[in-house]
């Protein structure tokens, strides 16, 4: 089955649904520095550009379409604007692509408040738009530490055109992992991640005890999670020191490195290009999702497509004939 992402960021969720077996053709995505890492990833067609001056009916047809729409306008940080927040109105440019392409799948990621918003109001547009359009909608809010040593709540929303793969499909089982956050992290780490000139680091020192866990720095003071996971990794935590995640390793107190955040994201490997500033390559890997989960649910689309017994390897068209 083919694949296209919207808002792709660096290709997490296209990640995902390789990983499990789809082909992805294209994805499109706006900011510069992300369309960079995100071809030195991958070979398939990235347009970079607005959405909304890409042409829907330029595009190839593809089975799933897939967005991890920009959740600022729907998280708490984004002060709740919804709909009336000009970053939240780009969820009415996928229902365009939606209606040219008419995908046998539709899959969007996003914020886990995404479904309490305006007292359950946007989640209503959501659901409406997509069952406009012939869709039966599933969603669900899953925690990336089903899958790996990291704490992030998302909700998950998976739209069929076809009612036996709607029925047949169930979001994946949590896993038992048994990766902790020792599996992670490197026993050290270049000299820059480090804070021993920083002006913070006497406070660090006394408040930094534990080696068994990642800690935040909040602007004036350092949290400690005390769940023995990655806190969530945030698209700002590269930038003003807020939110970075801190630990001891067994030569000081430093920040966890790009790599090491990418690696609690479930990206095994990623490859950024060599100029480009740690701040970026934090807030990239932040804005990105974990693929494990990704692929996890991908897998369960799947296999609900086998259930319902349609054709999987045509290019949409077959697969829609047979609906
Ligand atoms: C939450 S991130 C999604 C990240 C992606 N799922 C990943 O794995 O990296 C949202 C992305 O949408 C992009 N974006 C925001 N507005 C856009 C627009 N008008 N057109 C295209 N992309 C846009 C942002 O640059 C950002 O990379």
């Amino acid at each position: 089955m083919t694949v296209a992402g919207l808002f792709a960021g660096i290709g997490g969720i296209e990640l995902g649904f390789k990983k499990a077996g789809f082909e992805i053709l294209w994805a499109n995505e706006i900011d510069k520095n992300a369309c960079k890492t995100y071809r030195l990833n991958y070979q398939h067609t990235l347009y970079e550009c607005d959405i909304k001056e890409l042409n829907e009916k330029e595009v190839e047809k593809v089975d799933v379409l897939t967005a991890g729409f920009p959740c600022q306008a729907f998280s708490i940080a984004g002060y709740q604007k919804g709909f009336d927040d000009d970053r939240g109105n780009v969820y009415f440019e996928i229902l365009r692509f939606i209606d040219a392409i008419e995908p046998q799948v539709v899959f969007l990621e996003n914020v886990k408040n995404l479904k309490s918003h305006d007292k359950g109001n946007t989640f209503k547009v959501i659901k409406k738009s997509l069952e406009d359009r012939g869709y039966y909608i599933k969603d669900k809010v899953i925690n990336s530490c089903d899958y790996l040593p990291q704490n992030r709540e998302r909700i998950y929303i998976v739209a069929f055109k076809n009612k036996k793969a709607f029925d047949s499909f169930n979001f994946p089982k949590p896993k038992k992992i048994i990766q902790t956050i020792h599996d992670i992290i490197e026993p050290t780490a270049e000299d820059r991640f480090y804070y021993h000139n920083s002006k913070y680091y006497k406070q660090l020192k006394e408040e930094m005890k534990n080696r068994d866990t990642i800690y935040q720095w909040r602007r004036v003071y350092v949290r400690e999670n005390k769940s023995n996971l990655c806190p969530t990794l945030t698209a700002n935590m590269g930038t003003g020191g807020h939110n970075v995640p801190l630990i001891i390793d067994s030569k000081d107190i430093r920040k966890l490195t790009p790599d090491e955040c990418a690696k609690f994201q479930g990206f095994d490997e990623i490859i950024f290009p060599e100029d480009l500033a740690l701040s970026h390559r934090y807030k990239q890997i932040g804005n990105s999702v974990t693929v494990p989960v990704i692929e996890a649910i991908a897998k369960e689309i799947l296999k609900a497509f086998e259930c319902a017994n349609l054709s999987m390897n045509s290019k949409n068209v077959a697969l829609r004939k047979s609906a």
